[in-house]
């Protein structure tokens, strides 16, 4: 069958580049004579491959340099817990907004740790938008945004700015448009959806909220500890940060974040111009807030919902089932989605509404 058009939300599709480049270098890294996933992450020539993983994350999203980049494990889920464990000591609180499942998440893990204010919510919408109006907590440290509600599909239109540091989980619209970064305080991203494959967690933070008064938590859990480190201080996940450099190099190679941002704009106005004309599907997400990576919608009969899935599997587009307790489709249209994914989605949209 070939390769299929995989609208997973994460992990999801790498560039075909990216993984041909990888095949060629598995067994020999650049005349080495061994992988990189047989490499000591204390060899010169795994230093350069680290190095090089940073400096074109910081060449392509335009991060300064009082800001350190990390790359740790855990994924999302535990920045969940060091966030609050790095930046609050222990009478301090933090704001947070709850805008989807993982911003819930995040707020639950939050509250293990530190007191938290829930200053705005759509939860009770179902997720469906993202609230305004909010007013900053007296004392708050920071406020933890989620830009990108992975599973219900919206995204943050524009980035609050409230002064008062801002902490986002970027995990599923990191690198998809241009991105400000020193509107933020920290930023935290899994890499399994645009920075390449599952395993490390990239974490851009302002030098200055590294604090070194809080000293509860073990080495491992503290931001200090990783940025003195520079990422080495155990073993940092060697190969997964190998394919984020080769997914960096791809992206400056098509153009960079200007370029994907054009395409990634494209691909979502293709989709939701579909589902806007359609009398069969509704878009999930309140127009203004609709999320350009993740594409909820459905057509409000879980039956046909489901034969839309089903069809869409038999002739090589996978993953198009919505979130269980979203119900109905969401198509995740990341970086290494080719337009040609969304071409074939629309098409097939249309001729199952011909059908009915
Ligand atoms: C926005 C967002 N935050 C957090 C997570 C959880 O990430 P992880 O599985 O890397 O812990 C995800 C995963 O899909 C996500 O989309």
């Amino acid at each position: 069958m070939g390769r299929i058009f995989n609208f997973a939300a994460g992990p999801s599709m790498l560039p075909e580049e990216v993984l041909k480049k990888a095949a060629g270098e598995l067994l020999d890294y650049r005349g080495t004579g061994m992988s990189v996933m047989e490499m000591s992450h204390r060899s010169k020539v795994y230093e350069g491959i680290i190095a090089s993983a940073e400096a074109r994350l910081r060449k392509v999203m335009g991060i300064c340099d009082s800001y350190k980049v990390l790359f740790l494990q855990g994924g999302a889920s535990q920045q969940f817990a060091m966030v609050p464990m790095n930046l609050l000591s222990k009478d301090e609180t933090a704001d947070y907004i709850n805008t989807g499942s993982f911003a819930k998440n995040a707020i639950k893990e939050a509250k293990i740790i530190r007191k938290v204010n829930v200053i705005a919510s759509s939860e009770e919408a179902g997720y469906t938008f993202i609230p305004e109006g909010y007013r900053i907590t007296d004392g708050a440290r920071y406020l933890h945004i989620t830009t990108n509600n992975t599973i219900e599909g919206t995204k943050f239109p524009d980035i609050p700015e409230v002064g008062i540091p801002l902490v986002a989980d970027m995990s599923s619209n990191i690198l998809s448009e241009r991105t400000d970064v020193d509107k933020f305080g920290l930023i935290y991203a899994g890499a399994q959806k645009n920075l390449g494959p599952a395993g490390v967690t990239i974490v851009i933070i302002r030098g200055d909220l590294i604090r070194d008064d809080i000293t509860e938590y073990p080495a491992i859990f503290r931001y200090r500890t990783h940025a003195d480190g520079a990422s080495l201080f155990n073993t940092p996940p060697t190969y997964s940060i190998y394919m984020v450099d080769l997914v960096l190099e791809w992206l400056e190679d098509i153009g960079g974040i200007a370029e994907i941002e054009k395409r990634n704009l494209k691909k979502a106005k293709m989709l939701y111009d579909c589902l806007d004309d359609s009398k069969v599907f509704i878009a999930g997400a309140r127009k203004k807030d609709r999320s350009i990576m993740n594409i909820t919608f459905k057509t409000g009969n879980d039956e046909l919902d489901g034969k839309f899935v089903k069809g869409a599997e038999a002739i090589g587009m996978t993953a198009l089932k919505g979130h269980r307790s979203v119900g109905g489709m969401r198509a995740s249209i990341y970086n290494a989605m080719p337009e040609a994914g969304v071409e074939k989605l629309i098409d097939y949209m249309k001729t199952f509404e011909k059908n009915i």
